[in-house]
């Protein structure tokens, strides 16, 4: 039995909802079936409550045809990471699903202090991470995200653990561009390579399937801004380091009604032309994967009313701002932070429906250009 997800396991998963849910919410990305609709796990308290919810939130997500689960070692303080996999390890012990049915993505690079925050930060660090020759002071940047190989390989290592996996399935590197603001693009560019040479390593070894950044700056800049990142240049360097058969393929983009700029901002040069992240992606073979599709919750209410026009066949601004985000031409999965089960069912209760036709989605732009 495999340890990941897989193409066999992710479409059986996927047919499972063969007549209930719309085909068109199953999405072929990375080899996989992933669904439109993403449960994050980004918000809320670290406490058992909330432990409590997300457990709930995961299992249920799941059973409504959600297939893609997304956290980070510092979510919650790896509570977030603990509650998906005690999540995902009951699901598979009383087999109402099969491991390789799911795509499960985690993130590293900043610090995670470990459920709790310690009473003395100086010391915790000093014990976790210089005694045990993980990292040094000097390895950290604005002092808190650190990307060194021997800071990711312990960082995935207690991913995995917490995740209750052998493999994840798709690892980020969290806002590789906070280091932007303190070192050189040249050093930034090495650190990058030097990164994503670790986690070629990481693939090789069969702890993960594929790497990428997720961001929230970065990938929407326009060019010139310090903290930019540049998705050609990305994937100039994973070629770099681990030929033609690199494993990075994934990134994760801020993405809603008020963050278009992946879709509407011309900020990325593929071949001499400035592109919008969006097109560019879909050139360079990346899979795009939004997050933030309800601006933290913001976007659940007061919504334009021509927004009701458009998509007039939903009940909620919820439902009409993941639709915006689910229908973006290039986008395979719009995540949302959902602990809540009311707010699992309302979301996912969107999976019956298509995403909005091509035409349907430019109708939102009509009255006005779009927002850059
Ligand atoms: N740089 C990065 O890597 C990065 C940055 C941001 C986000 N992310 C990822 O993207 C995921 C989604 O982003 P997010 O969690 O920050 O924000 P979000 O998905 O835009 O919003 C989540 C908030 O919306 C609420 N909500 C969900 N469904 C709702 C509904 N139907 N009606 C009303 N409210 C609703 C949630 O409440 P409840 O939780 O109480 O149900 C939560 O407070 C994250 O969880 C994370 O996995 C990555």
């Amino acid at each position: 039995m495999a340890q990941h997800a897989t193409a066999e396991g992710t479409a059986a998963y996927a047919r499972r909802f063969d007549g209930q849910l719309a085909p068109a919410h199953f999405r072929a990305a990375c080899g996989w079936s992933v669904s439109s609709i993403g449960l994050g796990t980004y918000l809320g308290d670290a406490d058992s409550r909330t432990d409590e919810q997300y457990r709930n939130a995961t299992r249920v997500a799941v059973e409504r045809g959600c297939n893609l689960i997304d956290g980070a070692i510092n979510y919650r303080f790896q509570r977030s990471e603990r509650s998906i996999g005690e999540a995902l390890a009951a699901l598979t012990r009383a087999q109402s699903i099969r491991r390789e049915e799911v795509v499960v993505s985690t993130k590293g690079g900043y610090l995670p202090f470990d459920a709790a925050p310690p009473r003395d930060p100086s010391q915790w660090f000093y014990d976790t991470f210089v005694v045990t020759g993980v990292a040094t002071v000097d390895d950290m940047v604005a002092g808190c995200h650190c990307m060194t190989p021997a800071y990711l390989r312990h960082q995935l290592a207690t991913s995995l653990r917490n995740l209750r996996l052998r493999c994840v399935d798709i690892y980020y590197l969290h806002n590789p561009e906070t280091q932007l603001g303190a070192v050189s693009r040249e050093v930034f560019l090495e650190r990058l390579g030097v990164a994503f040479a670790q986690l070629e390593e990481a693939a090789a070894a069969g702890q993960i399937q594929r790497y990428g950044v997720a961001t929230w700056n970065g990938l929407r800049q326009p060019e010139a801004a310090r903290d930019h990142l540049s998705l050609a240049e990305m994937v100039r360097i994973a070629e770099q380091v681990g030929g033609r058969q690199h494993h990075f393929r994934v990134v994760q983009v801020p993405f809603n009604l008020a963050m278009p700029e992946a879709l509407t901002r011309q900020n990325q040069r593929v071949d001499g032309t400035l592109l919008p992240l969006l097109s560019a992606a879909a050139q360079l073979g990346i899979t795009v994967i939004a997050s933030a599709s309800l601006l933290q919750g913001r976007l659940s209410g007061g919504l334009p009313a021509a927004l009701s026009s458009v998509f007039a066949n939903l009940e909620s601004d919820a439902q009409r701002a993941l639709q915006f985000v689910r229908s973006a031409p290039g986008v395979t999965t719009a995540l949302v932070g959902m602990k809540q089960l009311a707010h699992v069912e309302e979301n996912l209760t969107l999976a019956r429906l298509s995403p909005a036709s091509p035409t349907q989605f430019m109708q939102l732009f009509r009255h006005s250009d779009p927002p850059q």
